[in-house]
């Protein structure tokens, strides 16, 4: 059989390699909903403009309809025959209700249709992705102010470097998910052209308004050039790069979490829900759930990959290699929301041995740039000869097998003579970390003062996030 929208043109219909090719129904049936939006509004264009009359745009109106129920009802009768989701509906539309279903496509291609429908999924998940973020944050910013002032080790290269507090830590990764949010953001503005009524690629000789389906949809403005409006998928790679970016951030908390989760660490308990046992040994408890959300972040990063290597060297306008953008950005950015909330529930539900973090924090001289700060303070020393005199300090308390704090003055002493009693003052981890108040620093009140910052902007981005969204769903 001759394929039924180009038949005119073949004698022959495809070979079944050709269709297993071919076809994209299998995935892009995920589109259904944009794709019948991108109609209703093509069609109520079309007849405000009189190239179709008001009845025909009714009838699609309804038999389009129809389709999305059968659709959600999983009656709809999808078939590879028909390569994809805009030929499944036109054809379905046909035979719901006969002649008007061939005159929707006047004035428009699958080539602006499918770019039309591909952004408004992004779009969707792209706001779904803002909502989630902004939900962790907010997880983030409780268990931040419920641990202000918990006492950690802070490392560097993963050694003992400085006492912080967890509040601290945890508010760095608020900082790093909110330049995601913005990411995603600013991916979404540059998003926001409608490519509908750019046709094949030329435009058209009809008069349309593309302004009124670009309104209809929700999109700020139609795309300026119809060669970039169908050939254009930077959306979708940028909304896969801030993905991959949200996905590593994601990925270095697990890992963060991995090892904090260890019995030689113990410093926090992920909640049973997100943990697992072994089915040999009966002592464990695995962190699970933050090593797949370690592991997905290849996954996301692999599907920015295979879209940059499908659009290199594509020359204007629209090819079929593009078809291969779909599962990529599906598959990226389900997985990112995934691991969003996975995440979200793991910090939601985590425990801190705040006893064992501050026991942990007092080891491996983690105190010892306070001492060099106080013979700076007090000494008037410069910063180097102090850092020279508290490395001296460390190897006697290190042969001692001591702590800083626990050498005697006679052994202070015996490095710099005018070091009193009150240099132990400043020794201890929490004197530390509540010394540190500069601007951005450890100190607990600092965290507090953050918390209650980003309390405030979470609060305004949903007010304002609850308007942006009742002004441009697409009716
Ligand atoms: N299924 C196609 C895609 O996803 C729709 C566009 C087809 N356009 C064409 N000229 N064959 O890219």
């Amino acid at each position: 059989m001759t394929n039924r929208m180009w038949g005119g043109r073949f004698a022959d219909g495809p070979d079944a390699l050709m269709e297993a090719i071919n076809a994209s129904i299998s995935f892009d049936r995920h589109l259904y909903a944009q794709d019948i939006a991108g109609s209703k509004a093509h069609a109520s264009m079309l007849a405000a403009a009189g190239i179709l009359s008001g009845e025909d745009a009714q009838r699609i109106h309804q038999g389009l309809d129809t389709i999305a129920s059968e659709i959600e009802a999983g009656t709809f009768p999808f078939s590879a025959e028909l390569e994809d989701i805009h030929m499944n509906i036109e054809a379905r539309l046909k035979t719901l209700i006969g002649e008007p279903a061939a005159r929707l496509h006047t004035a428009r291609s699958r080539n602006d249709q499918v770019a039309t429908d591909f952004k408004l999924w992004v779009r969707d998940a792209l706001d779904n992705i803002d909502a989630q973020i902004a939900g962790l944050q907010a997880a983030l910013v409780d268990k931040a102010e419920l641990y202000a002032d918990a006492v950690m080790p802070g490392f560097t290269h993963l050694q003992s470097a400085q006492p912080v507090t967890f509040g601290h830590h945890l508010m760095a990764y608020v900082e790093m998910i909110g330049r995601d949010r913005a990411r995603f953001l600013d991916c979404r503005r540059r998003l926001n052209e409608s490519p509908l009524g750019a046709a094949a690629l030329a435009g058209t000789s009809f008069p349309i308004d593309r302004d009124a389906t670009a309104q209809a949809l929700g999109f700020d403005r139609p795309a300026a050039n119809s060669l970039d409006a169908v050939s254009d998928r930077d959306f979708a790679l940028e909304a896969l790069s801030a993905a991959a970016i949200a996905a590593s951030h994601l990925s270095r908390f697990s890992e963060e979490i991995v090892i904090w989760c260890s019995a030689q660490f113990g410093f926090i308990r992920l909640p049973d829900r997100f943990s697992t046992g072994s089915s040999i040994m009966p002592q464990k408890r695995n962190p699970d759930a933050a090593e797949l959300v370690r592991a997905k972040t290849g996954r996301v990063t692999g599907a920015l990959q295979a879209l940059l290597m499908v659009m290199k060297g594509l020359p204007l306008a629209y090819s079929k290699d593009m078809q291969e953008d779909k599962e990529q950005v599906f598959d990226g950015l389900q997985t990112l929301s995934l691991c969003l909330e996975v995440m979200t529930g793991m910090v939601a539900g985590l425990q801190a041995d705040t006893a064992k973090m501050e026991a942990a924090a007092a080891s491996g001289f983690a105190t010892a740039t306070d001492l060099a700060d106080w013979c700076v303070r007090v000494l008037d020393m410069p910063f180097r000869d102090a850092h020279h005199v508290t490395g001296r300090l460390v190897a006697l308390a290190e042969t001692r097998g001591c702590d800083l704090a626990d050498l005697s003055m006679e052994d202070l002493r015996s490095v710099e003579p005018r070091l009193t009693d009150d240099v132990r003052s400043v020794l201890g981890v929490r004197d530390s970390v509540t010394s540190r108040v500069s601007y951005g620093g450890t100190a607990p009140e600092n965290v507090r003062r953050e918390v209650r910052r980003w309390q405030d902007i979470l609060k305004s981005d949903k007010r304002q996030h609850d308007k942006a969204s009742s002004r441009t769903r697409p009716q």
